[in-house]
């Protein structure tokens, strides 16, 4: 059963059609040498273009890759990720020369069934973020369909994820389909109980993530830099910790409101704290709720990781977003390996990664495949989460 009512790419015939996919291309790299460092989204979109060239499709594929701001920035270019496309396809994936330029148009025109063609960097126009008709036209002009599979980019309303579906039948593609059902149904009928876990430095980029999710999880475990707000709403003396003074109120209500709702809420009970923000800082164990003067924490203690482990595999349903410490600092990671470690054993719960960093240090310790859904979002997961209408997806046709 579908947790959505979109249309995919198995409502469409596309056999002998030219198919436009927006993918999300936008991988992390390595800025000076343009080395990808975690080909996840790239691999992602297999699926969908495999799909489409079986069923005799031309695929055309296009997406954004970093920030150019409008600008044709060569460090910008899709060649790294097309190549490395076209090597885990393994067939050609020819890129254009301009975006929407004479080489595009030729070329797609001349796109043969079962061929591939990558189209520039959108965001070398700075009509794609402007969400220019003409040239959401224009992108639509190539095509027979639209396959929306860039969920990492669905919270934004661009030409090629929200004003071509003014000009063109848009569908999903299976990656946006998985990702849409496998978080759908745990926003919406979880497999009780539900357990958030929300780390990460700010309060401030959960507020809706926290509102939404005191309406349907049975308990949120907080975690990481965001904990030390909730500390002080609770009274308990911080020293030098990551703090944001003006969501100390909202932390305040949000644990009443817990109260309220019978939501139960677990915040650290120890950390490891340091002298300095540092790599090479001793770790410190402390109380949370009185952490020295000179000290600031940087990671959950080992009665925190008990503490909430013990709740995680309590879970049938396990919703995660934010690290619980500093993970990329080996002195202040235990915290995040060991809640990622307690995910990886859970074999009968639904493990889902609401993508951003949590995702990235589930990858880095190995722990990928262990899991029921690693998001491909970071921001667009985030918005999903606070259970926000996302433009990319809801332009898409609905099942009628
Ligand atoms: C992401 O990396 O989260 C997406 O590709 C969106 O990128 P953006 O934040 O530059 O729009």
């Amino acid at each position: 059963m579908n947790f959505h009512h979109k249309k995919t790419v198995r409502d469409i015939d596309v056999n002998n059609k030219k198919v436009l996919v927006r993918c999300d291309f936008n991988v992390p790299h390595n800025e000076k040498t343009g080395e990808i460092l975690d080909d996840t989204r790239i691999a992602a979109s297999l699926p969908t273009i495999r799909y489409l060239l079986d069923k005799g499709a031309s695929v055309i594929l296009c997406s954004h890759f970093g920030r150019p701001k409008g600008v044709w920035l060569e460090e910008f270019s899709l060649s790294i990720a097309g190549a490395h496309l076209q090597e885990l396809l393994g067939q050609p994936v020819t890129l254009t020369k301009d975006v929407l330029g004479e080489d595009c148009k030729r070329a797609a025109n001349e796109l043969q069934s079962g061929e591939i063609l990558l189209i520039e960097n959108l965001r070398f126009r700075p009509e794609e973020e402007a969400n220019d008709p003409n040239f959401s036209k224009e992108l639509a002009s190539l095509a027979d369909y639209l396959v929306f599979d860039a969920f990492g980019v669905a919270h934004r309303k661009h030409a090629s994820t929200y004003g071509v579906s003014n000009y063109l039948p848009c569908v999903a593609g299976l990656l946006v389909e998985k990702e849409l059902d496998i978080m759908g149904r745990a926003l919406t009928e979880p497999k009780r109980p539900l357990t958030a876990i929300l780390g990460g430095s700010k309060v401030s980029d959960k507020i809706g993530v926290i509102l939404n999710l005191l309406n349907i999880a049975d308990t949120i475990i907080i975690g990481g830099g965001m904990s030390y707000t909730f500390q002080c709403a609770k009274g308990g003396t911080i020293g030098n910790s990551l703090v944001e003074t003006d969501r100390i109120d909202f932390a305040r209500d949000m644990l009443a409101l817990a109260k309220e709702k019978n939501v139960e809420i677990l915040l650290p009970i120890d950390d490891l704290a340091a002298n300095e923000f540092s790599s090479n800082a001793t770790p410190v164990l402390v109380d949370s709720m009185n952490i020295p003067d000179n000290l600031m924490g940087l990671d959950i203690g080992p009665k925190t990781i008990d503490l909430f482990s013990n709740s995680i595999k309590q879970s049938s349903t396990v919703i995660w977003n934010g690290p619980m410490g500093v993970f990329e600092f080996a002195s202040f990671s235990n915290g995040t390996r060991a809640v990622a470690q307690t995910l990886a054993n859970m074999n009968e719960a639904i493990t889902i990664i609401g993508g951003g960093d949590s995702a990235s240090a589930i990858e880095q310790m190995g722990y990928a495949s262990k899991m029921t859904h690693i998001s491909t979002g970071g921001g667009a997961s985030l918005k999903f989460l606070e259970g926000q209408s996302l433009p990319g997806i809801a332009c898409l046709q609905d099942i009628t």
